[in-house]
């Protein structure tokens, strides 16, 4: 049997996007109709929380809850978050522990119970395939958040934005309950940090578990072949995916690689070689302004399975963006005049990020400026050994000053935006501030706009998750 044999393999992928812009609605649609769908990972704990201190109008998460296999556990965050009537008007929302190396009870709790929910609800009287998308740099979520996916049976974790070395060994000791140290990235360290994570504090041993597929989201041959060489780091495929791909993109390899108009600059440097991918011998799927019916065949034609989608789907009636976003990007589609920039310096990862000019969001430089920097989500902050000892933590979207006393150096940190809590804003969920004013947006999406641009002819009103798939799978 050959290794793509091994397991299905949808030709589409709907990529992990953003906080919750891959909600389990979306994820459960492309599933139901022979595509893999996928839920965020990304801030997974607020999302769930926030959502619960809007009232859960739907019952949705209560419903997810009853099924989690430890009740103290549910009970412990309904009662900590859930808010029956949903929050007064102008009330802030209750923030959630901030992540670090030696996590509180209730972090690791909240993290595994809102993974299992957004995972469980995805698979809710659907016998689909559902992925979870995590990010690689937010390493102190990373076992929690898997193990709570891998208690609602997720079939595939997607991992990028980082090296996930990692990954595979930890699914198959979770897949036995096992507990895991995973080797954590710490600036200025003197020596190693782990992250301990044990599963019997979840007391759930009992369930039989089963190791999820693991796809790395790579955008280089070199990390494919690095990666696939030794069993423990092999991942069961690879997402190739380019540099016009919405949310973050891989670091550019050439030196100088800010433009004149200060956007970065890819060059042919930053294009995987896809014959040496395929060398691996393991499946691989394409993203990155791949989604039209003729990019899912040129994209066949050259060894891939299929494959991954985000922008279009973005859109979607299903994902999480809020309505006057898709209608904002609908419309700028429509006008010809949807700008994506890619911005080296937005994003605190340091990695560039394709960002919408949209004004009253954050890409708007009088409304970036009169925002009051404030890290309080911190999903995005880097652990660093302190010089007298201890860890801290530093994000250079925090405020200027404090970043710098934390030891935190670089010459683009007053450009760094608050990714956390626009994103969060991007779904409705943005926190309100005492001052009245609401965190604003920042919307990010693919530079190729062939796709969207196609599909907005068909449907100018906007479009279903089952419309993005009969699109892609239409005959060109
Ligand atoms: C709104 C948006 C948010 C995204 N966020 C993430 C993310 O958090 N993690 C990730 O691995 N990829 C993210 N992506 C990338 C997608 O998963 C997918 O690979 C990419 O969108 C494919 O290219 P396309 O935008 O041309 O369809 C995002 C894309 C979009 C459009």
């Amino acid at each position: 049997m050959s290794l793509t044999q091994e397991f299905e393999l949808p030709d589409v992928i709907q990529g992990g996007m953003g906080i919750a812009v891959s909600t389990w609605q979306l994820a459960r649609e492309v599933s139901a109709h022979g595509g893999l769908g996928v839920v965020s990972a990304t801030a997974i704990d607020s999302v769930i929380a926030r959502r619960l201190q809007d009232g859960d109008s739907t019952g949705e998460i209560r419903r997810a809850f009853a099924s989690f296999p430890n009740q103290s556990i549910a009970a412990e965050i309904l009662h900590f978050y859930f808010n029956d009537n949903g929050r007064n008007p102008g009330a802030p929302y209750l923030d959630v522990p901030k992540l670090s190396l030696k996590p509180a009870k209730l972090t690791n709790n909240l993290l595994v119970i809102s993974a299992f929910t957004e995972v469980w609800l995805a698979k809710e009287n659907n016998s689909g395939l559902i992925g979870i998308n995590a990010l690689e740099k937010i390493q102190l979520a990373t076992p929690a958040t898997l193990y709570g996916a891998m208690l609602a049976k997720v079939d595939y974790v997607l991992m990028g934005a980082g090296i996930p070395t990692e990954i595979p060994e930890l699914l198959r000791q979770f897949a036995d309950h096992k507990a895991v140290k995973l080797a954590v990235d710490v600036s200025d360290a003197k020596s190693k940090h782990f992250l301990a994570f044990d599963p019997a504090q979840i007391s759930v041993a009992n369930l039989n578990l089963v190791k999820p597929k693991f796809l790395a989201i790579i955008s280089s041959h070199a990390l494919a072949a690095y990666l696939a060489k030794d069993e423990k780091t092999r991942p069961d495929g690879f997402i190739v995916e380019g540099s016009s791909a919405g949310g973050h993109n891989a670091p550019p390899r050439s030196k100088d690689s800010v433009g004149e108009d200060g956007q970065t600059k890819f060059t042919e440097l930053d294009e995987a070689d896809l014959t040496k991918v395929a060398k691996t011998g393991l499946p691989f799927w394409l993203a990155g302004g791949y989604g039209t019916p003729a990019n899912l065949a040129a994209a066949k034609a050259q060894g891939a399975i299929g494959i991954q989608v985000g922008s279009l789907f973005a859109l979607a009636d299903e994902s999480g963006f809020t309505r006057t976003i898709k209608d904002e990007l609908l419309e700028k589609l429509a006008t010809d005049t949807l700008n994506v920039k890619t911005d080296p310096f937005a994003s605190p990862t340091g990695f560039p990020f394709k960002i919408v000019e949209i004004s009253g969001t954050l890409s708007d430089a009088s409304a970036f400026d009169d925002r009051a920097r404030n890290c309080d989500l911190g999903y995005l902050r880097v652990p660093f050994e302190r010089p007298q000892g201890g860890i801290g933590y530093r994000c250079p979207g925090e405020p200027i000053k404090t970043y710098e006393f934390k030891g935190g150096a670089s010459e683009h940190n007053s450009r760094s935006k608050c990714l956390c809590n626009a994103l969060m804003a991007d779904i409705g969920l943005g926190q309100l501030r005492v001052d009245g004013s609401a965190e604003l947006p920042l919307v990010t999406f693919g530079s190729d706009l062939a796709g969207a641009k196609e599909l907005s002819k068909i449907h100018p009103k906007g479009w279903t998750a089952v419309q993005v798939l009969n699109f892609l799978h239409s005959v060109s």
